[in-house]
Parts: C-alpha cells; structure tokens; sequence
C-alpha cells in the first residue's frame, strides 16, 4: 500500500465514515486496463488482457466502409457510438486535468484514447455522414456469445443531413477535440488530423439539427436514447472546442446557447425530453459538465461578473453535496450517491469527476460556495467525492470492492458476454447464440476476469447480488470506468491533501 490516509472525518457525515487506506495506483492501472477488454476488432501485439482475441474484423464492410475498431459499450458486442464518445471525451479530460499523476499508466491511458479515436475517425470520414452504431441491437442482445463468435446482424447505423443526429455527431465533435488536445504534444499530426475533423463534425451536426431517436428509432432507443435533447451536446462541442482552438466563435456559442438550455420539454419519437437540468450529467445529458468545464475560462475571457456558468455550477454542486439543503440526490447508508437510472456507479463517478475538477477551479479562484446558509469549501468536494471512490474500492458495509480484480473481495458474476464465457484459447469451438445460456446460468464465477470493470453497483441498501442475470447493478460499461480513471489518477497523488 502507497497510501496512508490521516483523513479526519468532518461533520456529521457516515458517508466517509470507512476510512481506508487504499492503493489508488492498482486501481488506476486496472481501470485503464479494463478498456481493452472491451476493445472491438483487430487486437494490437501489446494487447495486455490476452485472453480476448480480434473480433467484428468486417464492420462495415457490407457497405464499403471501414468501421472496424472502437469498443463494446458493456456486457455485450454492440458498438454504440453516443456512449462510447461520450467516454473518450471522459477518458480525455481525466488525462487533460490528471496525466501528470498518471506516470508509467499514461501511455496506457493513451492508447485507450486513440483505440476510440482511430475509429471516430472511420466513422466520420464520409462528409455529410456520421456512423452512430454498429451491430443490430436486438439479434445481440437475444444471444448470449463472444464476440470472437459473434454471427448476428452487424448492420451498421448512420445519420445524414436529411436524417440528423445532432446528439452523436456533436458528441463525437467534443470527444475528438478533447482528444486532440490530449495528442498534442506527443504526435502533433495526429492531433491536427482529430481537431479538424472535429471542426466538420461539429458543423454537421450543428447545420443539420435532429435527434437520431426521430431517424433511428428502435435501433437506438431504448438503448442509448437520446432524452435530454441533442441541444446539451451542440454547446458541449463547442465548448471542447474553444478549450481546443480559444476561437471566439466557439466560446461565442457555447454564450449565445447556454440559454437554451433547459427551455421547455420536447417529445421527439414519443420519448420526452427532461431539458436541460444543471444538475444532470452524463453519457446523455451534458449540463453540469459544460458549466464546471467553462469555469475554467472564465477568468482568462473578457470578465463578465453576470456570466451563468458559475451560478450554475454552484447549483450543481448543492444538488449534491449531502449536507445541502438544495441536495436532489439520495445517500445509502453506507454512503454511495444515487440517482434514478441504472447502472448507478456511473452517477458516483462522473459526479465526483466534476466535483474533484471543480475544486481546482475554486482553488483557483479562492471561493467558497454558498448553499443556502451551508458554506463549502474546496476540501470538501474532494472529500465527497473521495467518500465515493473509496465506496467503490471497498469502503462499504459489505467491504466489498466494485471493481474486478482490485481487492480481495469483488464481484464473480459479471454480466459480460466474453467474461463470461470460456476464452477463445480454453475452448476454440465457437459457441453459439444460444449455446451461451449454459454459462449465464451457471452459478460458477466468470472464467475471465475482466480486470478493472466497475459493475452497475449495489442497490440503495448497500446489498450487491453478485447475479449475472442482474445487469443493472451486475454490467460493468465504458462511461463508469472513464472518469475514475481521472479520479484515481488524482487521489494517487492527493490521498492526503486535505
Ligand atoms: C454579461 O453577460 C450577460 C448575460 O450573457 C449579458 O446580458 C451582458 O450583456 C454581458 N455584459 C457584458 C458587459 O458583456
Ligand atoms: C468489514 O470490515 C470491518 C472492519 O474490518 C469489519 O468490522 C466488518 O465486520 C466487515 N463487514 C463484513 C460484512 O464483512
Ligand atoms: C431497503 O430496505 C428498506 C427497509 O428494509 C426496504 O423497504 C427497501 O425496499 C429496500 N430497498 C432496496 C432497494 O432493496
């Protein structure tokens, strides 16, 4: 163990009550690790999680294009190109605020970038057309199958200027600008390359304005729908790629459209829109990100004491905090932050992203937020937020670590096809669609321990079920691990800067 924690607990809080110490080092590196585990298509020679092989090796081609690479979002074979941006985005600004932390992790980090980057750029190399998806959803979802296996539909989803997706073109806009800051010091080429078609990405999709829940329909939702309108992602990529160009015209955007946020409730295809929420963030709304993303540029841009990222960070921040009286999230017992949804480990760590990177802005700008007559400092965002992340290592009623392979105790049965079943070198023989049942219902742990993976979590009452048949607190996805790994990366070299 690197870390000692001297951290006195404050308040009245049992949420840090468990203080341990834990070895935030592994941990990083183990998150970064899971992302090859989920990597789609022809695996390079350094592949480090050996027992996954190359798979899906002709996306794409029944239509001439090349769409090979990027990840499986989760526990199955689709790749889904609205979380997965939204991911490369996080894993992006986790290297861009915490790589110095990184050391002998950031390549690996790196690498996990451009694994999604090389593919954004297949995606997005037909001007006037973005690929949002690839695999039909259903036919993978009915087989319980590896993806070295995989024989269900691979057809390929696009959206168009005559049928928009203004949600996944804007997404994939901000994960290839955030990215190219991320190359530009290491391979300068590469990072042009990412930012100018980042530029054309962003024109797209903001000219032709749609949801791709209108054009894709079925394919998409209730998969990654798009609820809270494609509005959030448009001022997002502009706002990445201010951060990338300091052009006005973005920051002027990103000003001119942060009003419209959150402006009435829209229905598109029958699924109504939640608006614009400061308090929301994630791989569908990306409200309280623009806000703590932009008040880093606050101070360097013409000041205007009336800007409304401030204010609404702030809000963000008191809709969290537990001693708030503005709080719209619930505490377990034992401490773990939810919210509505599944798969609610994804809520304790973008939050707590946004509450660590927050922090460094009020250091900076020597504030304290208001909430109500509650007064918080600095230390305690942190604090909050390392509550979370050491939940989530094992501080927890159940002293149970929700990421596999870090700790003693973590979970077996995770819903996750090729984790689940027998690797490609134990059992050469392909199994087949249904041949996999046999294995989701065994009671036996995974085979492959697919290391670094945080699961969905446990339910409100801190119990986890350990239940492959339980995807929603049992899948581990690509948006959990990206913005711990920001995290971990922090709190290797802050575990006690408080
Ligand atoms: C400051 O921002 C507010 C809100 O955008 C705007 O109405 C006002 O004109 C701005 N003031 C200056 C001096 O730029
Ligand atoms: C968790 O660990 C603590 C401290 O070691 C111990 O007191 C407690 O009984 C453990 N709880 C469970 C459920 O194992
Ligand atoms: C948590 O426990 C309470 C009280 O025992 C119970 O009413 C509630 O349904 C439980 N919640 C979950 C998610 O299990």
């Amino acid at each position: 163990m690197k870390t000692t924690s001297l951290l006195v607990v404050v308040g009245m809080m049992a949420m840090a009550a468990a203080v341990a110490s834990h070895d935030y080092g592994d941990a990083l590196a183990k998150s970064i690790l899971f992302f090859e585990g989920q990597r789609s298509g022809k695996l390079p020679p350094n592949q480090r999680m050996t027992w996954r092989k190359d798979s899906a090796l002709e996306d794409g081609f029944q239509i001439g294009v090349d769409l090979t690479g990027g990840y499986y979002d989760a526990g199955d074979n689709v790749k889904f190109n609205f979380p997965m941006a939204f991911s490369t985005t996080m894993l992006a600004w986790s290297v861009l605020e915490f790589g110095k932390s990184m050391e002998s992790d950031l390549q690996h980090a790196l690498d996990a970038i451009r694994w999604a980057t090389d593919y954004f750029l297949k995606a997005t190399s037909i001007p006037g057309i973005v690929y949002a998806q690839v695999g039909e959803p259903y036919g993978d979802h009915d087989c319980w199958e590896r993806p070295e296996d995989m024989d269900t539909a691979r057809t390929p989803y696009a959206v168009s200027k005559q049928f928009p997706g203004s949600e996944v073109s804007a997404e994939i806009a901000a994960a290839l600008a955030a990215s190219s800051i991320v190359f530009r010091s290491t391979d300068s080429t590469y990072a042009v390359k990412l930012l100018n078609r980042a530029k054309t990405v962003f024109v797209f999709a903001d000219r032709y304005r749609g949801s791709y829940n209108d054009y894709l329909g079925k394919w998409v939702c209730p998969f990654y729908c798009d609820f809270s309108g494609y509005e959030d992602e448009l001022v997002w990529g502009a706002a990445w790629l201010y951060r990338a160009t300091k052009a006005p015209n973005y920051w002027n955007y990103v000003v001119e459209n942060i009003y419209n946020l959150g402006s009435g409730r829209k229905i598109t295809n029958g699924v109504s829109s939640s608006g614009g929420s400061v308090t929301e963030f994630g791989w569908d709304n990306k409200n309280a990100g623009i806000n703590v993303l932009v008040s880093r540029f606050i101070n360097t841009i013409n000041s205007n004491s009336s800007n409304p990222f401030i204010p609404k960070a702030d809000t963000f921040v008191c809709s969290l905090l537990p001693e708030s009286p503005t709080k719209s999230v619930s505490y377990s017992p034992g401490g773990l932050l939810f919210k509505p949804g599944g798969s609610n480990l994804q809520h304790a760590t973008t939050l707590s992203f946004l509450l660590v990177v927050y922090s460094r802005y009020l250091k900076q700008a020597n504030k304290d937020i208001h909430c109500g007559n509650v007064v918080v400092n600095r230390a305690r965002l942190v604090q909050v937020a390392k509550g979370q992340v050491d939940y989530i290592l094992g501080s927890n009623p159940l002293n149970m670590s929700y990421m596999v392979g870090y700790g003693k105790n973590f979970p077996q049965r995770i819903h996750h096809r090729s984790s689940s079943l027998p690797s490609v070198a134990q059992h050469p023989g392909k199994v087949g669609c249904q041949d996999g049942i046999a294995y989701y219902d065994s009671k036996n742990s995974n085979p492959n321990e697919l290391t670094g993976a945080v699961v969905g979590g446990p339910d409100a009452n801190d119990s986890y079920a350990d239940s492959r048949s339980d995807f929603v607190h049992s899948e581990p996805t690509t948006y959990i691990n990206a913005p711990l790994v920001g995290l971990l990366a922090y709190f290797k070299s802050n575990s006690r800067s408080f």
